[in-house]
């Protein structure tokens, strides 16, 4: 990831305009925080939300299918109308990413990734200590696992991005910007 220079304090993202967002990391590493800090809400989609208009409970897994059914559809949708969008979902595995980068390369819109690759110890932690929706440790550890491994295979790299930023470290997440390209 380049960090920029001078008036900033924190990495930033040059994204072109449409795209696609697929963010990328384990329960609890930060995304729908960072979703939320970054980007209005109505470009949004998420797996958890989409469960949570299903059952009431975003944490609910016997909907994942439809949930991401529904998600898949309104990318395609979103696609076709060519606004950006950001998709804040795990996407752990190269199965997930290139099924999401499939739907944006579809309308010749190009998909960035960012990558929360952050210690596993801290997304860890900040999974086992947050109000709410705790997810079971042993599923964050697979997922962080997943993502490991994609980054060690160089199966992120395959998998059509037009770029992909990659954020190590929690200072870097909570500085990180966004800014417009052509
Ligand atoms: N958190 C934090 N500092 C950050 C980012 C997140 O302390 N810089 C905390 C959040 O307040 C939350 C927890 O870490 O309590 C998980 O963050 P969240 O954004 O919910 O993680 P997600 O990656 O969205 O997790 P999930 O896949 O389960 O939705
Ligand atoms: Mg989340």
């Amino acid at each position: 990831m380049s960090l920029a220079r001078g008036d900033r304090p924190g990495p930033r993202v040059v994204l072109p305009e449409p795209c696609l967002i697929v963010l990328v990391g384990a329960a609890g590493s930060g995304k729908s925080t960072l979703a939320t800090r970054l980007f209005p809400p109505d470009q949004v989609l998420s797996s958890d939300a989409h469960r949570a208009m299903l059952t009431g409970d975003e944490s609910n897994q016997r909907v994942t299918r439809t949930a991401f059914a529904i998600l898949h559809r309104q990318l395609a949708r979103r696609m076709a109308e060519r606004v950006t969008t950001v998709v804040d979902a795990t996407n752990v595995t190269s199965f997930a990413r290139r099924a999401l980068v499939r739907r944006a390369a579809a309308e010749g819109i190009p998909a960035v990734a960012i990558v929360l690759d952050l210690p596993p110890v801290l997304v860890l932690a900040r999974n086992a200590t947050r109000p709410g929706r705790i997810v079971p440790e042993g599923a964050v550890r697979r997922q962080l696992d997943d993502l490991a491994r994609s980054i060690r295979r160089g199966s992120l790299d395959a998998d059509g991005f037009a770029a992909i930023h990659v954020v190590r470290a929690s200072a870097e997440l909570d500085t990180l910007s966004i800014g417009r390209g052509p």
